[in-house]
């Protein structure tokens, strides 16, 4: 035993940092094992480089999957216009889904006065369903993703596009639809204390026992992890939002573990309020 030394530790947890992080993985999904109809799946997210920024493990993971078939949908509820920048961040987003791989007949970006890219403002949810409604049902969509109630970063925005969500698909849904309203699935917010440690997530979550262990966060819901080569992707996407790379966000970029890894859970609540967050 005394000829195991401090370096060989450090050389085995290396490898299985190194090890853990060359393949992308799925625990679970959202399907239940053995569906065969197509899924038709839309991310719902608030501004120009959240699908990047959030969603990348699951876009990426999303497309490898062969079973079952699964048609992917982008809508943005803003252009990020905070800055002035609307116009500019309209053709990143472009850029950035084709580079995660959502074709162009499947995307769309709202512009609606009453939400606009603004830190300091919650959105309305009626306002969010009626601007979502016609490309949920035209495109057949089964399953929407979305933020959390916290919105990962608790900006009034992301928690607005959850309850927006929400609002269509249990209170809003056209009754002369034929579809019946698609799942939703939110993506797990983190604590700060757990929400950088970028690359030792993917080890984290593919250790659930020890990440139990360590007190930190884990769901029994799907989770997508991503693989280097998705990490290289998604860094190319967010490259795509050129306007949005200042030095704060490379650092997002290198250590949010939302680049790595998405835990997702089924929302099953039947009813909303409007009025939730309007003061
Ligand atoms: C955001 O909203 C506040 C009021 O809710 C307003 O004073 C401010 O100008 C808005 N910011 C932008 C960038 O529109």
């Amino acid at each position: 035993m005394s000829s195991v030394t401090r370096r060989d530790i450090l050389l085995i947890i290396l490898s299985f940092l190194i090890i853990s992080i060359i393949k992308s993985t799925t625990f679970s999904t959202f399907w239940p094992e053995r569906t065969t109809r197509e899924e038709r799946v839309l991310l719902v997210t608030s501004h120009p480089d959240d699908e990047t920024l959030f969603f990348s493990p699951t876009l990426l993971g999303l497309q490898k999957q062969k079973k079952p078939s699964i048609q992917l949908f982008s809508a943005c509820l803003s252009t990020g216009n905070a800055d002035g920048l609307g116009e500019v961040r309209r053709r990143e987003f472009g850029d950035a889904l084709d580079v995660l791989g959502i074709e162009p007949g499947r995307r769309m970006l709202v512009d609606h006065p009453e939400l606009q890219d603004n830190i300091t403002q919650h959105w309305n949810s009626q306002i969010i369903a009626n601007e979502l409604r016609d490309f949920v049902v035209e495109h057949g969509i089964t399953l929407i993703m979305a933020f959390d109630e916290e919105g990962i970063s608790s900006h009034p925005n992301h928690i607005s596009t959850f309850e927006g969500v929400k609002y269509l698909v249990f209170d809003a849904w056209p009754s002369n639809s034929m579809a019946s309203p698609p799942k939703i699935f939110k993506l797990v917010s983190h604590p700060l204390s757990t929400k950088y440690i970028g690359i030792v997530a993917p080890f984290l979550s593919r250790s659930p026992r020890l990440a139990h262990k360590l007190n930190l966060q884990h769901t029994e819901g799907p989770v997508f992890l991503s693989g280097i080569g998705d990490y290289i992707t998604a860094i190319t996407a967010m490259r795509r939002h050129a306007s949005q790379l200042v030095w704060f966000r490379y650092l997002n970029v290198m250590f949010s573990r939302y680049m790595w890894v998405n835990e997702w859970v089924e929302v099953k609540v039947q009813h909303t309020t409007t009025t939730a967050f309007q003061s």
